[in-house]
This record gives structure tokens, C-alpha cells and sequence, in this order.
């Protein structure tokens, strides 16, 4: 029998109806019983009268369990009380399979029992949320990057050599004793893939060997990289600002009913309109100083560091939006970074921080265009020449300045969704003591 979804009971009110979907939920109360069933799409609230259907029917249902896969055939009823809006008076049943023992009920589980049981937990109603949530994010990049000209041409993950340091490479065994590593950006190949199409983009997943158990770190993750060639990070700031818009509208747009699940606080999300607040490096480091001495920050932080997490959230609880914050100083930055020429200790690099202590969702900036000073730097970083040669072409033939930057989907994900941790935005996260299910 035609299989109507949950999502689209609306269109079938009055109407007969087949779901095919599991047990939610149940309730019974004498001669009514009130199976709750998902499907995928959403969940409906059926209700079964003894007397109207046949009674091994009946009893079938009564003995189910959670997650049972049922059958059900009854008329759509619009009911203004009811979760969805709409009941399923029900006068058929199969069952196709009777479950008894689903491991994860109603009650508050460990998140270490629920990460273990990650495959059965992405059927709750708040992992649905936020996978759908994921699921319109990477449409809406992938529709903005293509609406503005973007070609997608996906790197490899496969590579020969570091893009982001060579301290959280994953090796892998090629063939005849060769190493290869699991791509940690496919930025570089980007490169090559501007200067063939002019703006390009590749999505996939890349992976950080960090030993680092912090919110916001996954060692497999999907990036989202654009890279345009002529453009500056000027360019790239712009492009940041209109990406992140963009993909905020969009998930406010087709995820209502999403975000109230997650108990989303709306007005963050709406917060996020162009422009964006660009603040220097030097400027950052000025607001730290200034929390230090007024005791709002315990960390002391010095001119040359790094942003760590309480730093990013400190300086973006200055702004009621994303804040990009530009100009790094280079010893921080990856080898590939143009310098600033009126200062050349500074990268011209930059970091999209989101606002509510999120930190870092964007990093990019401005690529280094000279043959000679990538040489060396490829030396001082003691990266190996030879897996190199085919880049330093690109500054051989046709070099121009290029920008581009990458996008962590997780991070966006946790972000738009107000979630703690970025665990549950990725189907099956993958992380420094977790490699199972
Ligand atoms: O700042 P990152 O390391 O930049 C790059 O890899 C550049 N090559 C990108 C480019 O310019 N094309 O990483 C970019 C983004 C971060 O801002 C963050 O959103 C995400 O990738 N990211 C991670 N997400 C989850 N877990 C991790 N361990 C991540 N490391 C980076
Ligand atoms: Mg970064």
C-alpha cells in the first residue's frame, strides 16, 4: 500500500492513510490506545479504539515495545491538541517486527551509554533536530558557493604531504613503503583549482590528529572551502560575513520547528546580518589586556599568542555578532600565509569567532604569491620540497594574489543549533577516545 509520510499528513486530512514507520511511544488506557509513531519525517500520535479494530490487532500492539516497526492504515484527523496538528484513528495494524528491550527509553541516559549507542540514538526527536539542521546548512553552502559563480572540484584525501602543520597528521600506509596522509584541508589543491576556474570550492571531510577533548574538536570533521583567485582578504572578510548571513536566513527559513525542539533562543540567529565587526589582531590583544585588569579574565594573555577558548569567548561577548578578528601574527600562522607589507610580523590572515563562546567557525585569509618566500618557508617549517613542487608551480606560472577560507560544518552546526558540544552534529563523530560505533 501507498506509504503517505508524517510530513505530509496535512495534505490527507479526512483522508485514509497508510505510515509506515517505529514505536515512539505508547500509551493505553482501557479500551483506547495511543501508539506514537515516527517515521522519519516526524511523529504522529495514532489512536487505536479496541472496538474498531480486530482483536489479535489489539493485542499485538498492546505487547509492543519502543522502536517496534509497525504498519498502520486509518483516517488523518486534524486536531488542533495534538503534537503535530494531526491524529491517525487507526483500523489496521501489522507488525513487522516486535521489539522488546530498545536500550535507550525516556529516561536520562549517560553520554557515554548514548555515544555508544550513537547508531540507535539518532532516532531521538533532539539528534533528528540537529542532523536536519546539518542538513540545511551544507544546502545552503552549497547553494550560496554555487550562486556566486563557485565551481566545485574536490581535493583529494589522500595526500602526500601536511597542509595545517605536521603535528596532527593521521599516516596511513600507501603502497611499496610510501606514507600518505588524511588530508587536513584541501586548501592547497584549491589553490590550483582558483587559478584553473577563478572561484572554486571543495567539501569533504578532513581530519586533525589533536589530542585536544575540548567542545569544539572532532578528529574527522567536513570542511568547506572556498578559494578565489585576484582577491585579497578584503575579498575574504566580505565573502565570510555574506556566507555566514546567508546560511543563518536559510536556517531560520526551514527549520522552525527544528530550533524549538533544540529551544534555540531565535533572536541569536537573527543577530547574524552583515556587516560583520573586523577587528586587528592588535585590537584583540587590547580588549584581553583591558579584562585582565579589570579581573573579567583569569588568563593572562601576551602579544604573539594564540586565542585560547576563554580569550575567543571574551572577545566575541564584545559584539552581538560574529566578530572577525585579522592580522595574526605570522609565527602562529601556517607557512602558506601572505605577510602584511607595511607589517611584515603579521599574517594577513583571519578568524571568524561566533558570538556565545562557539569561537572559531572561519579561518582564512590571503595566500603567500612569491616563489622564493614560500621556498623558505616551506624549509623553516621543515616540510619535505619534493611533496611540495607541484604548489610552488602555482607560483611559477601565473601567481596572483588569492584568498579563500574553510568552514567547519560542525562548528557552524553546534552554533546555529545552541548546543554544547559538537558530538552531536556529525552522525557518527569521531574524536580523541572514540572511534566506535
Ligand atoms: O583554521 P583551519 O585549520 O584552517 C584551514 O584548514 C585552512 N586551510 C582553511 C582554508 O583557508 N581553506 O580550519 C578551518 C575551520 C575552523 O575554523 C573550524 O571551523 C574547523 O575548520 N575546524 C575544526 N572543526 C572541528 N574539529 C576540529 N578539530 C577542527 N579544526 C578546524
Ligand atoms: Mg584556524
Amino acid at each position: 500500500m501507498q506509504q503517505t509520510y508524517i510530513n505530509q499528513l496535512a495534505n490527507h486530512v479526512d483522508q485514509e492513510v497508510t505510515i509506515k514507520g517505529w514505536l515512539y511511544n505508547l500509551r493505553s488506557s482501557g479500551k483506547l490506545m495511543f501508539p506514537q509513531l515516527r517515521d522519519g519525517t516526524g511523529v504522529v500520535q495514532c489512536v487505536v479504539l479496541k472496538k474498531s479494530v480486530a482483536p489479535e490487532t489489539w493485542e499485538a500492539l498492546q505487547k509492543l515495545g519502543q522502536e517496534s516497526a509497525v504498519i498502520v492504515r486509518g483516517a488523518v484527523r486534524a486536531d488542533e491538541r495534538a503534537p503535530g496538528g494531526f491524529e491517525v484513528d487507526v483500523t489496521q495494524a501489522e507488525v513487522v517486527q516486535a521489539v522488546d528491550g530498545y536500550p535507550i527509553t525516556p529516561k536520562e541516559h549517560g553520554t557515554e551509554f548514548l555515544m555508544d549507542h550513537r547508531h540507535l540514538w539518532l532516532r531521538s526527536r533532539r539528534q533528528h533536530a540537529i542532523l536536519k539542521v546539518r542538513h540545511t546548512i551544507v544546502r545552503a553552502v552549497r547553494d550560496f558557493l554555487d550562486t556566486e559563480g563557485f565551481t566545485l572540484c574536490d581535493a583529494p584525501i589522500l595526500t602526500p604531504a601536511a597542509c595545517e602543520g605536521t603535528t596532527t597528521l593521521f599516516e596511513v600506509d600507501y603502497f611499496d613503503d610510501e606514507k600518505a596522509y588524511l588530508t587536513q584541508s584541501g586548501q592547497l589543491y584549491n589553490e590550483a583549482t582558483a587559478a584553473a576556474f577563478g572561484k572554486a570550492y571543495c567539501f569533504g571531510p578532513t581530519f586533525r590528529a589533536e589530542r585536544s577533548k575540548t567542545r569544539r574538536h572532532l578528529t574527522e570533521f567536513w570542511m568547506v572551502e572556498p578559494e578565489m583567485a585576484y582577491a585579497t582578504l578584503d575579498d575574504v572578510m566580505d565573502l565570510s560575513e555574506r556566507f555566514l548571513s546567508s546560511i543563518a536566513a536559510r536556517v531560520l527559513a526551514e527549520r522552525g520547528e527544528e530550533l524549538k525542539i533544540l529551544e534555540r533562543d531565535l533572536t541569536k540567529l537573527e543577530q547574524i546580518i552583515t556587516p560583520f565587526p573586523r577587528l586587528h589582531y592588535d585590537e584583540a590583544v587590547r580588549l584581553l589586556h583591558e579584562g585582565q585588569e579589570r579581573g573579567e579574565l583569569e588568563t593572562k594573555f601576551e602579544w604573539g599568542g594564540d586565542f585560547g577558548a576563554p580569550d575567543e569567548a571574551y572577545i566575541s561577548k564584545k559584539f552581538d555578532r560574529p566578530v572577525m578578528v585579522h592580522r595574526y601574527p605570522a609565527a602562529i600562522k601556517a607557512f602558506y600565509m601572505a605577510r602584511d607589507r607595511e607589517r611584515p610580523e603579521l599574517a594577513l590572515g583571519v578568524d571568524v569567532l561566533a558570538p556565545e563562546g562557539y569561537g572559531e567557525v572561519i579561518g582564512g585569509g590571503e595566500r603567500a604569491t612569491s616563489l622564493e618566500y614560500l621556498e623558505q618557508q616551506i624549509d623553516e617549517h621543515h616540510l619535505p620540497r619534493e611533496a611540495f613542487e607541484w604548489y610552488l608551480d602555482l607560483r611559477r606560472y601565473g601567481s596572483v594574489p588569492h584568498a579563500g577560507f574553510g568552514m567547519g560544518i560542525e562548528r557552524c552546526t553546534a552554533w546555529m543549533c545552541g548546543i554544547e558540544h559538537v558530538r552531536e552534529t556529525i552522525p557518527f563523530p569521531r574524536m580523541l577516545y572514540r572511534l566506535r560505533p
